[in-house]
């Protein structure tokens, strides 16, 4: 493996990882998404390093957005390696315009114009709504809705030259029906629903397409910390019976990337073991 490391800023570091050329049996074999690009924004774990790997794995060349993680992005880019597909790990907040900016200028360089976007960077800071601080309503409604206006802005000019553009945010079942101590991370997540469907409409006459996905509970960190009482009680509310995987997402994301995806745009995909119908 080639492995180049750049470290621009204190704030910034990108490493690009490309496989050794081997010749394997189904390198010969055409894939879906064979010479497009996807940004994947949180991909250094839970659903987000799945969706990379996934995406890879179909063809696409990916970068991986990180904010903290470092060592867990690289992992993932091993893991796409072994699909022989390059891959860039990138490390920007994309609660920060100027950040994104600055990773859409690096990528854009050394990666190449994106086709795909991913926008599934997320965090939680549950509280009940009494004793929620100005300053945890913000934290989440940056990272989780100002992210993805942010990511989706910066890179729109590249989608919409794409003959693929592809635009696919990850939403949640907490956006739909509400969740107590969760009224913070329900509005972004609600919010991210009301923006797919606008911009749906607004690029539909670039042939860019915009869908959400809604996953209910995914066995991820995010979920890791619900006490044992409470998981069961969530448990009993979900038909199929089981907390979903993050492979399941990231399925459905390969899909909506995919040209025989082409004629859906503003939809909102529910994963959620139907929980929430
Ligand atoms: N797990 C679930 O049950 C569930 C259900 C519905 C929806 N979702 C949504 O699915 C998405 C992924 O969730 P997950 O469960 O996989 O969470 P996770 O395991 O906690 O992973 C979150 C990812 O987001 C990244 N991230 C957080 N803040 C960031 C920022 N400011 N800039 C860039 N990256 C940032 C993290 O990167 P670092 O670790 O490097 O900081 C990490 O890669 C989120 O949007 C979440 O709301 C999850």
């Amino acid at each position: 493996m080639i492995n180049i490391s750049i470290e621009t800023t204190d704030y910034k570091h990108a490493t690009f990882w490309a496989p050794k050329t081997k010749m394997t049996v189904d390198q010969d074999v055409k894939k879906p998404l064979d010479g497009l690009r996807a940004l994947i924004t949180g991909a250094s774990k839970g659903i987000g390093r799945e969706i990379a790997i996934a995406l890879a794995r179909n063809g696409a060349e990916v970068a991986i957005n990180y904010r903290s993680s470092e060592g867990q992005a690289i992992d993932v880019a091993r893991m796409v390696e072994e699909s022989n597909i390059s891959a860039w790990t990138y490390r920007a907040d994309v609660s920060e315009y100027e950040n994104v900016n600055e990773m859409k200028l690096f990528l854009t360089k050394y990666f190449g114009p994106i086709d795909i976007l991913v926008n599934n960077a997320g965090i939680n800071i549950d509280r009940m709504f009494k004793k929620m601080e100005p300053d945890q309503w913000g934290k989440v409604l940056n990272v989780n809705l100002t992210g993805v206006f942010n990511c989706t802005h910066i890179f729109l000019e590249q989608l919409i030259e794409s003959k693929h553009g592809r635009i696919i945010n990850i939403s949640s079942i907490v956006g739909q029906m509400g969740n107590i101590g969760q009224v913070n991370y329900a509005a972004s997540k609600a919010g991210i629903i009301g923006m797919t469907k606008a911009l749906a409409r607004e690029l539909a006459r670039d042939k860019v397409t915009v869908n959400a996905i809604a996953p209910g509970f995914i066995e991820t960190d995010m979920v890791a910390g619900i006490p044992d009482k409470l998981k069961e009680k969530v448990l009993q509310n979900i038909p199929l019976g089981r907390f979903g995987q993050p492979d399941e997402i990231a399925d459905a994301v390969v899909y909506l990337a995919s040209p025989n995806a082409s004629y859906i745009t503003g939809h909102i995909l529910n994963i959620n073991g139907g929980m929430y119908l």
